[in-house]
């Protein structure tokens, strides 16, 4: 047998948006798309924090993918400290890694998944632990491909015909799976229910200009990119079967945090007398959090904003609020769709009965 080292940990499937290859997490930089498709290997949990927030690796089940490998990417960084220093130096690292987006519950969900693993460990804090790990994290990729497949059945099923309005990027790459809001609309492609998406550009990281139609392209899906301020134009003059997004934490009640603009959607749905849709893994609801407005919505800097001026930045300053994320009221969303069932109307007792009840 080959001795555990650092460098032959099981590597998982290579080309995918996260993966694990000899000792480090391979990620396809986000940030490159749709021009260029670059792999980065991050070596330590600094390099993989710094692909979190610069969202080289984004979309909430990607997210937590990329928090699970960080976690046996930790466990094999303290293997430099001492035994008896180990497991304090594994949780600061822990909590940095948790730190890295707010919004996305999948990244703290995966973290702690993997630190229930450590903690029950009651060997040394050595290799034996860290290949222990790593075979949670990647039976949480393997949960999340079976998952997206699921949750894309269902929500096919759900979809009458005609062209649906995404906003963001919900695809295999946002996800370590087929995706999900995506992942339903190829699902529904393919039974020729959806015959056209439209994709909000979804300012200010643009990702449904930049990956959202480099998916649908790859896919050969016909679709039409439109600014976000163009979505109620379009629902006036196509005839849109619905709206579909993905969420990045839902609370017990049914609110939904999801890219800034969703919230925008959903009010336009209901004028419209359009489903609403919202589509999740079981992983991105949170039931500690009673309402949405508990919900911490991630703010970022300025720039992202204001980049977009180039050479033609005046000299004066101009104040910018940038929230990542904004809230859906529950009362605006037609159905939630995850892997153990459609919940309809959701609410509270309609949250539990799917997640925690006979269903399962
Ligand atoms: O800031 P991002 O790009 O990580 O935001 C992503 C979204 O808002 C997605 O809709 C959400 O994470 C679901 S991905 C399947």
């Amino acid at each position: 047998m080959t001795p555990v080292s650092k460098d032959n940990f099981g590597d998982s499937k290579a080309g995918q948006a996260v993966s694990w290859r000899e000792g480090c997490v391979v990620l396809l930089d986000q940030t490159a798309l749709p021009k260029q498709e670059i792999f980065i290997d991050c070596k330590s949990t600094e390099s993989l924090i710094e692909a979190i927030k610069k969202l080289r690796v984004r979309g909430a089940p990607s997210i937590g993918l990329a928090g699970a490998y960080g976690v046996v990417l930790a466990a094999l960084e303290v293997q430099e400290e001492t035994e008896n220093k180990r497991a304090e130096a594994f949780d600061l690292k822990l909590k940095a890694l948790q730190a890295s987006r707010p919004t996305a519950v999948n990244l703290s969900w995966a973290v702690k998944k993997l630190k229930q693993v450590a903690d029950s460990w009651t060997g040394y804090f050595n290799l034996e632990l860290v290949e222990k790990l790593l075979v949670e994290a990647k039976r949480i990729h393997q949960e999340n491909l079976k998952y997206n497949t699921q949750l894309a059945i269902l929500g096919a099923d759900l979809l009458t015909e005609g062209p649906v309005l995404t906003v963001c990027n919900t695809g295999a790459i946002a996800t370590g799976g087929v995706g999900t809001a995506l992942g339903i609309v190829a699902k529904a492609y393919e039974l020729r229910k959806v015959s056209h998406v439209f994709a909000c550009e979804t300012r200010p990281l643009l990702q449904g200009i930049r990956l959202t139609t480099w998916e649908l392209q790859k896919k050969g899906i016909p679709y039409t990119l439109i600014c976000d301020n163009m979505a109620a134009a379009v629902m006036r003059k196509e005839k849109i079967g619905a709206v579909i997004t993905g969420a990045d934490r839902i609370a017990a009640n049914g609110d939904v945090a999801n890219k800034i603009g969703t919230y925008n959607l959903a009010i336009l749905a209901k004028a419209h007398s359009i489903p609403f849709y919202v589509a999740a893994p079981s992983s991105t609801f949170d039931l500690s959090l009673a309402f949405g407005d508990e919900i911490p919505l991630e703010e970022r800097a300025d720039e992202e904003i204001l980049s977009v001026l180039g050479e033609n930045r005046p000299s004066y300053s101009i104040p910018v609020w940038n929230p990542s994320f904004d809230l859906t009221p529950q009362s605006l969303i037609s159905a939630i769709i995850c892997e153990r069932g459609v919940i309809n109307q959701p609410n509270r007792e309609r949250i539990k009965e799917v997640l925690t009840g006979n269903q399962l």
